[in-house]
């Protein structure tokens, strides 16, 4: 039989139909520059794409990209995906275990960027590799990654390797390394322990930020003018800064350090038995029975309000160094059953220029068996006695120490300032 031209291209257009694939398989290293345009679609990777140095992959706004099997892009030259508002680029990776989609290695990362793509997983989005170290900052743009990662493996660099600005990422992970997400939304996702972030102008919802070993000494996770709601901040080591954020229902828990600055919080639990707390120039609104235990404590300037049926803080003295003083200074605790608990402490603890009043048992409940030191306070009135009726300390047990809080301050400390 003779197929003429018409049946045959019918014979291949219904051939596609039924793979529903296209003809465009792309593999193997290339040594030209290449462009991936929309009118192509979709490029089936079929094998590990490689683009050497010297060598450009740009991808055009609308192309799909779509992996059913582990491949990847390998960038050693330069990668510009360059999509739009309106005809973003769109990364499939359905494939799970799997490895990264794009995987940079030995490379200037200040010459390739991203902008308007999306990577669905559940393959990792974006990956930088260890090996020759990388260099410079990629810049991922406008990017939405839904169900994947992102990961940094490029060790021991001292400057953001991955900056993510005006982007969503949703029940995806950051898994490893330096990297700076800006102006962003994070959804369900998490920030491993092996990342350290700078998550600046984010909203941060339902999500998990942690903090562990990362190779960098004392490296911090830090949280700036962002908004958290329902997240878990797990600091397993060395340090999480959030500043200047507003967080509403957020557990913090670990054994690392976790300071706050000049942020308000509706909600905010902290289960810290053996770890360093730093509260500054905050307001806390504890009225769902939260209360905040903490192993060495920093307070000043913050105001701070229970439900008249939980603990203000808890204070387990459990100190790294003896030479650490903890100091609750310039603060407010009212509406708690009890104001202050110190349950324990190996160094001197200083309670000073704070307000400690309308708390229904005790505005300072001392359980241990050294004195605590606790003068120029505001306890609510000016009469001694009824001041000693709302502290709990060796007059109610002998095996306490006492709370030297005379003298003391005959008007409530107006120098609380709380929230700058
Ligand atoms: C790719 O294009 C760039 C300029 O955009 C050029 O410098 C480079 O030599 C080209 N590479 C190849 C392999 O043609
Ligand atoms: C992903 O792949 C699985 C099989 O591997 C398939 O059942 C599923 O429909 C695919 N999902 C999408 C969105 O393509
Ligand atoms: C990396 O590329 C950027 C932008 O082209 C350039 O400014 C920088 O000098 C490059 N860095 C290195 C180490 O080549
Ligand atoms: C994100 O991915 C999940 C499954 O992986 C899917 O159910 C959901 O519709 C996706 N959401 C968006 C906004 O793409
Ligand atoms: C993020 O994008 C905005 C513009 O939308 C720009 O002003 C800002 O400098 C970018 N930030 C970073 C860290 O790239
Ligand atoms: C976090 O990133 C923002 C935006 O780039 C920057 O202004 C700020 O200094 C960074 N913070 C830290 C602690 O590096
Ligand atoms: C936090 O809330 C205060 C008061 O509502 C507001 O002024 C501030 O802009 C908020 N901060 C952020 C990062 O949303
Ligand atoms: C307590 O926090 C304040 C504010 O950051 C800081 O200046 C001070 O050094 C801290 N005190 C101790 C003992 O670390
Ligand atoms: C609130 O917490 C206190 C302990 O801090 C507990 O005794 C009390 O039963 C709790 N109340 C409710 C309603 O959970
Ligand atoms: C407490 O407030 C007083 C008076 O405003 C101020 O001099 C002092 O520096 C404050 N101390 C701390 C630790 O904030």
């Amino acid at each position: 039989m003779v197929i003429n031209r018409f049946q045959f291209l019918r014979v291949v257009f219904l051939l596609v139909l039924c793979a529903g694939v296209s003809l465009i398989n792309v593999k193997g290293p290339v040594f030209h520059n290449v462009t991936w345009k929309q009118s192509n679609n979709p490029y089936n990777v079929v094998g590990d794409f490689q683009i050497p140095i010297g060598v450009t992959l740009t991808i055009k706004a609308g192309t799909r990209v779509v992996f059913n099997m582990d491949f990847r892009l390998l960038i050693v030259g330069k990668l510009k995906i360059e999509g739009s508002l309106k005809n973003p680029v769109k990364f499939f990776g359905n494939v799970t275990n799997g490895g990264p989609m794009i995987v940079f290695q030995s490379t200037n990362l200040s010459e390739s960027s991203i902008s308007y793509c999306n990577f669905y997983g559940p393959k990792p989005a974006l990956q930088i590799n260890q090996g020759d170290p990388a260099t410079g900052t990629l810049n991922a743009n406008f990017i939405f990654i839904n169900n994947s990662a992102i990961s940094n493996y490029y060790g021991g660099q001292s400057s953001i390797a991955i900056s993510v600005n005006n982007s969503v990422l949703l029940q995806s992970d950051v898994t490893r390394g330096l990297i700076l997400i800006t102006n962003s939304d994070i959804t369900s996702s998490t920030i491993d322990q092996n990342a350290i972030c700078n998550l600046t102008n984010c909203k941060i919802k339902s999500s998990t930020i942690s903090n562990g070993y990362s190779g960098f000494n004392e490296a911090s996770t830090v949280i700036w003018k962002s908004i958290l709601t329902q997240c878990t901040v797990n600091v397993q080591q060395n340090t999480i800064v959030i500043e200047e954020s507003n967080l509403t229902d957020v557990f913090v828990g670990g054994d690392g350090a976790f300071i706050l600055r000049k942020s308000s919080a509706n909600g905010l639990t902290i289960s810290f038995a053996w770890s360093h707390v730093e509260l500054t120039s905050c307001k806390i609104i504890n009225k769902k029975n939260e209360t905040m235990v903490m192993g060495w404590v920093n307070v000043s300037c913050c105001d701070i309000q229970g439900n008249k049926q939980n603990t203000g803080i808890i204070v387990n003295g459990l100190l790294f160094n003896l030479d650490d003083t903890q100091t609750i200074v310039n603060s407010s605790f009212y509406n708690f059953a009890i104001g202050i608990q110190v349950s324990a402490s190996e160094g001197p603890i200083t309670i000073a220029n704070n307000n400690l009043y309308q708390n229904s048992k005790y505005n300072l409940y001392n359980k241990y068996g050294y004195n605590i030191v606790a003068t120029n306070n505001w306890w609510g009135t000016s009469n001694p006695n009824k001041i000693k009726k709302k502290i709990y300390d060796y007059y109610e047990d002998i095996l306490t120490g006492k709370v030297l809080f005379n003298p003391f301050l005959q008007n409530k400390n107006p120098n609380v300032k709380c929230l700058q």
